[in-house]
């Protein structure tokens, strides 16, 4: 009960459940299906599972300002503490959005875990642009399209509307990752809750250090990284040089106004009441605002 009291204390951004109450119309639309914030919570517990399990995975040792589940408890307590809730998960969004829910949130996780295999397979690889995008869907846009589908499906949108929704959720949910991944190599710990150049460490090679992978010092750099175990403060400061002066962060940024700029033209597209709602989440979501805990 302590370690979940623990967890639950730091509760994080909610930005899937915030999403998926708007998809679904707002307020007004929970009073009317109650069953939206059973499922809201849900899938932020689901979205708890995946980081306790990741943590472990990626030895991350600070999450949302504290100290990491397996950090704190243990490795073991980490995977049966992830399952719990897992399990919690599961109840809870069957109960709210029944079989054709559940499918589709299997189908998300099945998703998840590949791009995690895939990750773990591709250590240290330079890999392309194509593979990248591919994979940071599978791990995070998929969640966000899935949030806007079910949302609106338990509110009984029309398909076609469930459908719009949901590439609003992915192209949104690609800005997002691209975000955090920048954040991990430019940011601040104590902003982002969470350990920098952990990405890197774990040989995650993300596409910041992808554009600079052409770098004659970079191979010297990922051979540093591997024999350290770590990312050392030399490396880090040669990598942040390396990242401004071939101006990534600016590329970066471009990229996640484009896939902004996608998900707010396939909103207006659907002529919804609660459009604008959605727009404003979109330019609220990223503007840096919910990563500072
Ligand atoms: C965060 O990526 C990780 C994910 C979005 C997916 C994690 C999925 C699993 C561990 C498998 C599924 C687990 C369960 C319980 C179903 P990141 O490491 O890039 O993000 P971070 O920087 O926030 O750590
Ligand atoms: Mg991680």
């Amino acid at each position: 009960m302590e370690i979940i009291n623990g967890i639950f204390s730091s509760p994080g951004k909610g930005l899937r459940g915030k999403l998926l109450t708007l998809a679904a119309g707002g307020e007004e639309k929970v009073v009317q299906f109650p069953q939206l914030r059973v499922l809201a919570s849900g899938i932020e517990i689901l979205h708890l599972a995946t980081l306790i399990h990741d943590d472990l995975l990626d030895r991350g040792e600070v999450r949302r300002g504290r100290p990491a589940v397996w950090r704190k408890w243990g490795d073991k307590t980490a995977v049966i503490i992830g399952d719990y809730l897992f399990a919690t998960a599961y109840l809870m969004i069957n109960a709210s959005s029944g079989e054709r829910g559940m499918s589709r949130v299997n189908l998300l996780i099945k998703e998840m875990v590949e791009a995690e295999l895939e990750e773990e397979k591709e250590k240290f690889r330079k890999i392309s642009f194509k593979r990248y995008i591919s994979r940071i869907e599978k791990k995070t846009a998929r969640f966000f399209q899935v949030v806007c589908e079910l949302g609106a499906e338990v509110a009984l949108f029309p398909r076609e509307i469930c459908l719009g929704l949901g590439e609003f959720g992915r192209q949104l949910g690609t800005a997002y990752q691209l975000f955090d991944d920048l954040l991990d190599l430019i940011g601040e710990g104590n902003n982002i809750g969470k350990p920098v150049f952990q990405d890197l460490r774990n040989g995650v090679l993300t596409l910041p250090l992808l554009l600079i992978a052409k770098q004659p010092v970079f191979n010297k750099v990922l051979d540093q990284v591997k024999a350290d175990g770590k990312v050392k403060p030399g490396v880090q400061k040669k990598i942040k040089s390396l990242l401004i002066e071939e101006r990534v962060p600016k590329h970066i940024w471009g990229l996640i106004d484009e896939y902004r700029r996608r998900a707010k033209k396939q909103i207006k597209e659907l002529g919804l009441p609660h459009g604008s709602l959605l727009i404003a989440f979109a330019d609220r979501f990223l503007s840096g605002e919910p990563f500072k805990n």
